[in-house]
């Protein structure tokens, strides 16, 4: 804290800076002197534009948190998420269906939104609903699929599963890579 008990101290992308206290990361930034272009929206704490990352004097922990709404503690060190440049995606709703490999253009399920996301929503677990909805609901049935549950069902592969789980791992290796490669299908 600085002296007059009104002010403290922020690292700023590693300078410092003396805030007043009780600033949001965002007015704290602004008060320092930066000119805020992107990294900015609502200033409401509804559009996730300044998601900001910060650790706190003596904690090893990376803490992640709205620049609008984060009030500034003393000594805090800031820095902001750059922003991610998306393509606009374009496209006719009308022509795109809901096909599983809409997924292959967007969601990797790598979370990262997640981070950025101010209603904390773990968008990687609402992309995994939407696909088994798709499983369940619109994907056509499968022909194959059906037939290999018959033959589970059937008992089909209830010896063979007994001998694997019988040989040692030397008769499993031998058994792996003489096993029949269709042409195209990765080993
Ligand atoms: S500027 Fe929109 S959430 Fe902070």
């Amino acid at each position: 804290m600085t002296e007059d008990k009104k002010h403290v101290s922020v690292f700023i992308m590693g300078k410092k800076f003396s805030v007043p206290a009780g600033s949001t990361i965002m007015s704290a930034l602004e008060y320092s002197g930066f000119q805020l272009k992107r990294g900015v929206g609502c200033r409401e704490g509804f559009c996730g534009a300044c998601a900001t990352v910060y650790r706190l004097r003596v904690d090893y922990k990376i803490r992640t948190g709205l620049a609008c709404q984060t009030v500034v503690v003393d000594e805090m060190l800031v820095a902001q998420i750059p922003f991610v440049p998306a393509g606009k995606p374009v496209y006719d709703i009308r022509e795109t269906g809901p096909v599983i490999g809409i997924f292959k253009h967007d969601c990797i399920r790598c979370g990262l939104c997640a981070l950025r996301c101010p209603a904390e929503i773990g968008q990687f677990n609402v992309a995994i609903l939407a696909q088994r909805l798709y499983g369940r609901y619109l994907a056509p049935p499968s022909r194959e699929l059906a037939e290999r549950v018959e033959q589970i069902r059937r008992g089909e592969f209830v010896a063979g599963m007994a001998d694997m789980k019988g040989m040692d791992k030397a008769k499993l290796k031998k058994i792996y890579y003489e096993r029949d490669i269709e042409p195209g299908e990765s080993v």
